[in-house]
C-alpha cells in the first residue's frame, strides 16, 4: 500500500533522502519547511499538520548547529524540545503516527559497549540536552511514536562530515582528525528507508512496536578513520584526498564536548521491525558514486 508522508522539513539531509526514498518506493511524500512551518510556532505547526492529508508525520527537522548550540541553548531547546513536542501532539489529535529523530548525543559516551535504548543517557552538551528533551515531549504527547536515534548523518546532499572533507582537502594535504571519538556514519538515504519500512509497518502492521530504537549504519569507526576512507574513495576517482594525522579529541577543543564513545547497538531495531542499516563502508561507497560526477568535474 502506497503510504502518505508528511516530512517536517524540506531542505535538510534526512528530509531530502525522504522525498527522493518515498518517491522511489511508490509512496507520496509533503513537505512543510520553513516559512510554512516554524517549529518556533505551534499554531504553524498545527496548520500544516491538521492541513495535511498524511498516513505518518516524520520530523525530519532540528536545531543541528551542535557547537552553536551552547550560546544558543534556549533557541536549541525550543525548536529540539518543545518544537518536537508541538509536532507530536498535532500528530496525536489527528491520530497519526509520528517518527521523530534524535541521536546518539544523548550519551556520555563512557566506556567502549554499543549503548543499548534502555541504557541511562547523560548528554555532555547543549544540542544533546536539547534532543533528550525531545524525546521525552515526544513521549508525553503520543504513545504512536518511534524515536529513531541515529548518528553521524551524511549524504550527497552537504552539509555533513564528507563534504567537509572533500572541500578541505581540495586546498589542504593534510588534515589532523580526532581518533578517539568512535562512532557509525549513517547514510540519510538508509535511514529515510528505515523510516519508510517502520512507517509501513506501524501503518499496515504486522508489527507496530513503539517507543525509542537506535537506528544507525552497521558497523563502527574513528572520524579518523573515516576520513582515511573518504580519501581511499575519493583518490579512486581522481577526486581530493589528504593525510590523516590522527589527534586526540583533547588536541582538537570545541565548545560542544563530544561523546568518545557513540557506538549505538541496533539489535532492537532488528528485532521489532526485522531492519538492519548497511554496513558504512558500503553506504559511503555508494553515496561517493552518487557524487563522483561532481567531484571529477572540479577543477
Ligand atoms: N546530522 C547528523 O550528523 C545527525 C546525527 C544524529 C542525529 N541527527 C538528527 O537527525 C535529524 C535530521 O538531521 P539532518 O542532518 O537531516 O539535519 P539538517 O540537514 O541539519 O537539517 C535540519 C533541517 O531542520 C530545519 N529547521 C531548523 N530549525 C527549524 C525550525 N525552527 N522550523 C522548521 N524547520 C527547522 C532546517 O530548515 P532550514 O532549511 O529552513 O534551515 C533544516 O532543513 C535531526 O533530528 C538531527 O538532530 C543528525
Amino acid at each position: 500500500m502506497a503510504l502518505k508522508f508528511l516530512v517536517i522539513g524540506r531542505r535538510g539531509q534526512l528530509a531530502r533522502a525522504m522525498q527522493e526514498r518515498a518517491v522511489a518506493l511508490g509512496h507520496s511524500v509533503h513537505s512543510v519547511a520553513r516559512p510554512d512551518l516554524d517549529l518556533l510556532s505551534e499554531a504553524s505547526v498545527d496548520a500544516a499538520i491538521s492541513a495535511a492529508d498524511c498516513d505518518v508525520v516524520v520530523n525530519a527537522a532540528a536545531y543541528t548547529a551542535v557547537d552553536q548550540a551552547e550560546r544558543e541553548p534556549d533557541l536549541a531547546f525550543a525548536i529540539n524540545a518543545t518544537g518536537a513536542g508541538y509536532v507530536a501532539r498535532a500528530a496525536n489529535r489527528r491520530n497519526a503516527p509520528v517518527i521523530h529523530i534524535s541521536t546518539d548525543y544523548v550519551f556520555d559516551g563512557v566506556g567502549s559497549a554499543p549503548r543499548l535504548e534502555t541504557d541511562e543517557v547523560g548528554p555532555l552538551n547543549v544540542y544533546g540536552h536539547s534532543k533528550l528533551a525531545g524525546e521525552h515531549e515526544v513521549r508525553a504527547a503520543t504513545d504512536a511514536h518511534a524515536i529513531l536515534r541515529t548518528s553521524w548523518v551524511f549524504s550527497p546532499y552537504g552539509g555533513n562530515f564528507l563534504a567537509t572533507m572533500l572541500r578541505l582537502a581540495a586546498s589542504r594535504n593534510e588534515l589532523s582528525i580526532v581518533a578517539d571519538q568512535v562512532g557509525a556514519p549513517t547514510h540519510a538515504l538508509d535511514l529515510a528507508d528505515a523510516v519508510i519500512h517502520i512507517a509501513s509497518q506501524i501503518v499496515q502492521g504486522p508489527r507496530h512496536d513503539f517507543g525509542v530504537f537506535h537506528a544507525t549504519g552497521s558497523g563502527y569507526v574513528s572520524w579518523a578513520d573515516f576520513a582515511s576512507a573518504i580519501f581511499r574513495e575519493s583518490a579512486a576517482i581522481g577526486g581530493p584526498c589528504a593525510r590523516v594525522i590522527p589527534i586526540t579529541s583533547e588536541e582538537y577543543p570545541t565548545p560542544a564536548r563530544r561523546p568518545l564513545n557513540s557506538r549505538l547497538s541496533n539489535e532492537r531495531l532488528l528485532e521489532s521491525y526485522g531492519i538492519a542499516l548497511p554496513h558504512w563502508q558500503d553506504a559511503l561507497k555508494r553515496c561517493m558514486a552518487r557524487l563522483a560526477p561532481e567531484i571529477t568535474s572540479k577543477p
